[in-house]
């Protein structure tokens, strides 16, 4: 069955290696994209994701949300992402893909519409959902499950020793998350940072159509800068529409929002305290991850 989905994302590279595998999944239905100043600001990943859909010739369009987290400012991570925020990969924005509609809005309203069948893949900050559970409670309890990319359980973080970059980016956005009671499924770096790509994948893909050399060239630039291959959002998309890959605990969490050193830090809650029970990924068969993830890459399965 065609599955309906919502990403809600911060393109950037890895998040723009998940919208690329999404909408060519020929399983999936890419109701929209709703977008959150995260890894770069409204503006251009707005603009990033127009370019990938018109690049995709996608007929899903582009939400723009939040601007910054709930307090505070944003501090993005652009010197990660490269020259326009996709690793050098230019495709040109689209403007005519862009709605007025606020991504929070979105969110709400295609929930309410199709009750009980919307999973939302939430790839950055968690501002624009937490937003929609601020003001239409009644239409986002409707999804049926919120499958998000953040955290760092068990390993050390990524922008700071504790905490993962969209967790620590809105932390206050994560709380109310958290506490909304959403079918969550949580996929944090203890699973996001072990799929690696052959060289014979690297290959495959600069000799792929044009969408599928510009996620060669995303990739290459990030491996040249930060050492690692980024699939961190690509996994979590792969969670969302393969979760048989992946192994799963129930746990109670919560997220540290005011604390100096550790703000956005995953705090397991013991038997009896406050917290939230999620289903939080635990390991994954990464080889399938990879072939599923590479097919997409190329074209589509
Ligand atoms: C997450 O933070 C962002 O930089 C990536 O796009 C990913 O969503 C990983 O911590
Ligand atoms: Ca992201």
């Amino acid at each position: 069955m065609v599955k309906k989905i919502i990403l809600d994302t911060d393109p950037g590279i890895d998040d723009a290696l998940a919208l690329i595998a999404a909408v060519r999944c020929k399983d999936v239905d890419v109701l929209g994209v709703s977008v959150v100043a995260g890894n770069l600001p409204l503006d251009t990943v707005t603009k990033n994701t127009s370019a990938i859909l018109a690049a995709l010739n996608s007929p899903a369009r582009v939400y723009p949300g939040a601007s910054g987290p709930l307090y505070g400012k944003l501090q993005d991570a652009s010197d990660i992402h490269g020259p326009g925020g996709l690793g050098g990969w230019r495709p040109p924005p689209d403007a005519s893909r862009i709605d007025s509609c606020h991504g929070a809005e979105f969110i709400a309203r295609t929930a309410a519409a199709f009750p009980g069948e919307v999973t939302l893949v939430t790839l950055g900050p968690l501002t624009n959902l937490a937003l929609a559970a601020e003001h239409f409670p009644g239409d986002v309890e409707k999804l049926a499950a919120v499958v998000a990319m953040g955290g760092a359980l068990g390993v050390p973080g990524n922008v700071t020793a504790v905490a993962e970059f969209n967790f620590w980016a809105d932390a206050d956005a994560a709380a109310v998350v958290l506490d909304s009671g959403f079918s969550l499924f949580l996929v944090g770096l203890n699973v996001t940072r072990n799929m690696v790509l052959a060289q014979e994948d690297m290959l495959a893909l600069t000799r792929g159509d044009a969408v599928a050399q510009g996620a060669a060239r995303m990739i290459e630039f990030i491996v040249a800068n930060e050492g690692e291959y980024p699939f961190h959002d690509p996994l979590a998309l792969t969670a969302a529409l393969k979760p048989e890959f992946f192994t799963w605990d129930t746990m109670q969490v919560n997220v540290e929002t005011r604390g100096t050193l550790c703000r956005g830090q995953i705090i397991p809650c013991k038997d009896g305290e406050r917290g939230a029970a999620i289903k939080i990924a635990t390991g994954a068969d990464y080889r399938r991850c990879r072939d599923f993830l590479l097919d997409l890459w190329l074209g589509g399965v």
